[in-house]
């Protein structure tokens, strides 16, 4: 007998389409079939498309920003959203800010992880202060116990790393199998034009754009791939908002170089028009990198469609319009305002919607940059992001047809606005399953505090090393080959 048994779906993953049963027994998929017959629970699903539950990579949750603000987002809420638009993992990060103990910050996100998770979850590390002992203990010990990716800086003046720190880290990352993600902007350009811009009196949303932009991105994007080349350092690089940036990425991928990219929704639905409105309205669409003008949109869909963008996660990076210590901050100047936009509950609802309802992609191209690729570049697979026997049983439900206008008032985030107010989707997702037990349903919260599962991660071959140093010299061994 099985737990459950979802009848009559059409299951599609990164591969395949095709209508079968699928069999559920202590929250994993036993039997994909036709006719698996009834469970203890049986889920009528004739007329749904069924897809892996989507994985987020990339969210900020309980974290503190570089400037000291909390997202307005806590482990329930944020969680509890990512579940009611169809995800069933997230990987936020556990930052460490300068003088801090990795192992601390660990134990502390976890802290506040555990009682509140709704769906599954593991952690990304961020560091920022690669100090001797974090690099010869802690941070090795740490990619050991599960925490296999972490994050670096390339700008903020509290997280970021110089040149010399960027090779550190990844020779640490290339002798332990881990993998880096970087933020690639160019500090201390930023700093220099937002300096300006202020002097002169340009305060308003837009100029957070105007102080970043597309130019820094490139630049620091081919420096992080040059340094990676150097190393022999497999990186990907977070939230990729401009085609320049990613000309950068692809010319390096031709060159064979394991450079990954990850791009997010705010880069393919928001623009530089949306900074650029009355009063302080622009902030709600102020992150890092700020969106492009509109005409940058269809290079972004172009890199997802053809693979050199792996990745679409939402850095879902929440901060209320109304807080004082919000958004609001935008009324002494576009530097004051923590960076970020939410995203977690929308991400799926709008890719499917804009990106397969209108042909921009297809249905397994969005099954893998939703799903099966994170779960393969950071080492959860193949219990996640894929829909076959042994996996765990994470499911969603759409229903293709159904028509949602997007109002913040429906969402179940912990804000007071949405970016993607009065859009119009077409596909929802009506049920989410994490190992099959229905955490959303018809777009209401059905699970629990305390449920999501903390998922150690294992390496990733797609981080090992490629083997080849351009200057013949090996950094790791001292070895020299001219
Ligand atoms: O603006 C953004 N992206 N805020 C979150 C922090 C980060 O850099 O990802
Ligand atoms: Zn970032
Ligand atoms: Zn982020």
């Amino acid at each position: 007998m099985y737990d459950l048994v979802v009848k009559g779906g059409r299951i599609a993953t990164a591969a395949d389409l095709y209508e079968a049963d699928i069999a559920v027994r202590g929250g994993r998929i036993v039997a994909i079939g036709e006719d698996l017959g009834r469970g203890e629970r049986t889920i009528d699903a004739r007329g749904r498309l069924i897809t892996p539950g989507g994985i987020d990579a990339h969210a900020h949750i309980e974290q503190i920003s570089s400037t000291g603000v909390w997202t307005a987002d806590d482990w329930f809420t944020a969680t509890r959203s990512a579940a009611c638009g169809g995800t069933t993992v997230v990987v936020p990060f556990a930052a460490q800010h300068k003088g801090d103990s990795l192992t601390a910050v660990v134990a502390d996100y976890h802290a506040r992880a555990t009682p509140k998770a709704c769906i599954d979850y593991a952690f990304h590390l961020i560091v920022s202060d690669p100090r001797p002992e974090i690099l010869a203990d802690e941070l090795p010990q740490l990619i050991r116990a599960g925490y296999p990716s972490f994050k670096i800086y390339l700008t903020y003046d509290a997280l970021k790393l110089n040149d010399r720190e960027v090779l550190d880290v990844y020779a640490v990352a290339r002798r332990e199998g881990a993998f880096v993600m970087v933020h690639a902007e160019n500090h201390d350009a930023i700093a220099w034009l937002a300096q300006k811009l202020l002097a002169a009196g340009h305060k308003a949303p837009k100029f957070h754009g105007v102080s970043r932009p597309q130019a820094v991105e490139r630049e620091a994007t081919h420096r992080a791939i040059t340094l990676a080349e150097l190393v022999d350092q497999p990186i990907l690089i977070v939230h990729v908002s401009g085609a320049e940036a990613f000309e950068q990425i692809r010319w390096a991928q031709q060159r064979g170089l394991k450079i990954y990219a990850e791009t997010c929704p705010q880069y393919l639905f928001l623009s530089a028009e949306d900074l650029d409105q009355p009063g302080i309205e622009g902030a709600k669409c102020m992150c890092s990198p700020p969106p492009r003008e509109k005409a940058n949109q269809p290079a972004v869909w172009r890199a997802i469609a053809a693979g050199v963008a792996q990745i679409v996660s939402s850095d879902h990076a929440p901060y209320r319009f109304g807080d004082a210590d919000g958004k609001q901050k935008a009324l002494q100047d576009f530097k004051k305002v923590p960076n970020g936009v939410p995203g977690l509950e929308l991400r799926l609802p709008l890719l499917f919607s804009e990106g397969v309802g209108k042909g921009r992609i297809d249905i397994h191209q969005f099954v893998a940059v939703t799903s099966t690729n994170p779960a393969r570049l950071y080492g959860l697979s193949p219990k996640k992001g894929s829909i076959a026997v042994g996996a765990d049983a994470d499911l969603v439900l759409w229903d293709p047809n159904k028509q949602v206008t997007v109002r913040h008032e429906m969402l179940h985030d912990a804000m007071d606005y949405t970016p993607y107010e009065g859009m119009e989707l077409t596909g929802w997702p009506v049920e989410t399953l994490c190992r099959g037990v229905t955490v959303a349903k018809d777009m209401e919260f059905v699970g629990e505090a305390g449920f999501g599962q903390f998922h150690k991660r294992g390496l990733t071959d797609l981080a090992r090393p490629a083997g080849r140093f351009p200057t013949g010299f090996n950094p790791q061994d001292g070895s020299y080959r001219g």
